[in-house]
């Protein structure tokens, strides 16, 4: 076997793309076997800069490894018809021959580099979370604090309250007491879900009665925002649900319709059709960037404008996971009209366990 095939055997049996240049020129002596397999070009094909504008021929890798330029690992984002692909290149110039051979190689970190991004978004995501987390616990303590301490002085002074002026008095610590229920049960949610344990209570019941119940609770709190929480259509079928997830699904899409619904009609309608029930949340407010369509339902994502203290990012985590446990899916639909359309689609025989 000669020294030349040889090499070329051995840099076929690499899992790396190899290129062998030869100096000044850069004309491709070999190419390996992995290098072959690629659907685009690694030294014609167009290399990205850090802002992914097109580097200059000059600044080409290959080009630089054919002017004995020796790269140690430097990152290079090509443009491909599959999307962009990030390799870490290496080269090396070998003058025992005239004129020399550069040889390449190239390692494709795209995925770790997605991952690395995904990541990092998902920790940031995870911080904003636990300093808003710890304001919203803090605040409802504050005012408890408040309320207990303004009562207690009163009786340690012998004060006496009607039963009148107590109960106006606990009212704001009720409110607040409330508030810590709801968000230590996201915060419960969010770990059951995250350990699969999303175990569901079924139950056979109207749909019609579980959509009316929870429109009826929300109708003051929209009233109050300047909604009109209108119900609209609502099929007449039995569903085999947990009740009290799928309560807890829409209503934490009508919460946000509230919130987001810049005091315009929200609209909650139901159908169903080969065997599926969609419920429909519409509220005709600020809206979702399309972008952000998929990004909003993971934990602590929360779309980039006009944050407000309250959020939490959970809400809709929840409601994906609670489709999900159920065999269904949640996602947001257009709309003519604009505002946000959210759909919740269930079977209307919880399967035992949807993933
Ligand atoms: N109806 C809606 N209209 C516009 N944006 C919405 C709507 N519902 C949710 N969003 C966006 O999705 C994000 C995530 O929602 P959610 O998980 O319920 O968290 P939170 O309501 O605590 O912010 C919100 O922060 C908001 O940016
Ligand atoms: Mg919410």
């Amino acid at each position: 076997m000669s020294g030349q095939s040889g090499l070329e055997s051995v840099l076929d049996f690499l899992a790396v793309p190899v290129l062998r240049v030869e100096e000044g020129s850069a004309r491709v002596l070999s190419v390996n076997a992995m290098a072959r397999t690629l659907p685009f070009s690694l030294e014609r094909g167009a290399v990205l800069d850090e802002a992914g504008a097109p580097l200059p021929p000059e600044q080409h890798p290959v080009r630089r490894a054919a002017r004995g330029e020796p790269l140690e690992g430097a990152l290079f984002r090509w443009e491909t018809p599959e999307g962009d692909r990030t390799f870490v290149v290496h080269a090396r110039m070998d003058r025992s021959c005239t004129p020399g051979v550069a040889t390449v190689t190239f390692q494709d970190v795209t995925r770790w580099q997605r991952a690395e991004v995904d990541l990092r978004r998902a920790l940031g995501a995870r911080d904003t979370f636990l300093s808003v987390a710890s304001h919203e616990l803090r605040s409802p303590i504050t005012v408890l604090q408040l309320v207990l301490e303004r009562l207690h002085r009163g009786a340690r002074r012998e004060e006496t309250f009607s039963g009148v002026q107590v109960a106006e008095r606990l009212e704001p610590a009720l409110r607040q007491v409330r508030r810590l229920g709801v968000l230590v049960q996201n915060l419960l949610d969010v770990s059951r879900a995250r350990n699969n344990r999303f175990d569901l209570d079924r139950e056979r019941f109207a749909l019609s009665s579980l959509v009316r119940e929870v429109c009826e609770r929300f109708a003051e709190q929209a009233r109050h925002a300047g909604s009109d929480l209108l119900m609209e259509d609502c099929p007449q079928v039995e569903v085999h649900w947990d009740r009290l997830r799928v309560e807890q699904a829409l209503s934490n899409l009508i919460t946000n319709a509230i919130k987001y619904g810049a005091g315009g009609p929200i609209s909650v309608r139901a159908e169903w059709q080969d065997g599926e029930v969609s419920l429909q949340v519409w509220d005709r407010g600020i809206g979702v960037a399309d972008g952000d369509h998929e990004r909003i339902f993971n934990p602590f994502e929360r779309a980039a404008s006009g944050h407000r203290v309250e959020s939490l990012g959970l809400g809709l985590y929840i409601v994906r996971e609670i489709a999900r446990a159920h065999g269904g899916t949640v996602g947001i639909t257009g709309r003519e009209g604009g505002g946000s359309c959210f759909t919740l689609r269930l079977p209307l025989e919880a399967t035992e366990r949807g993933e």
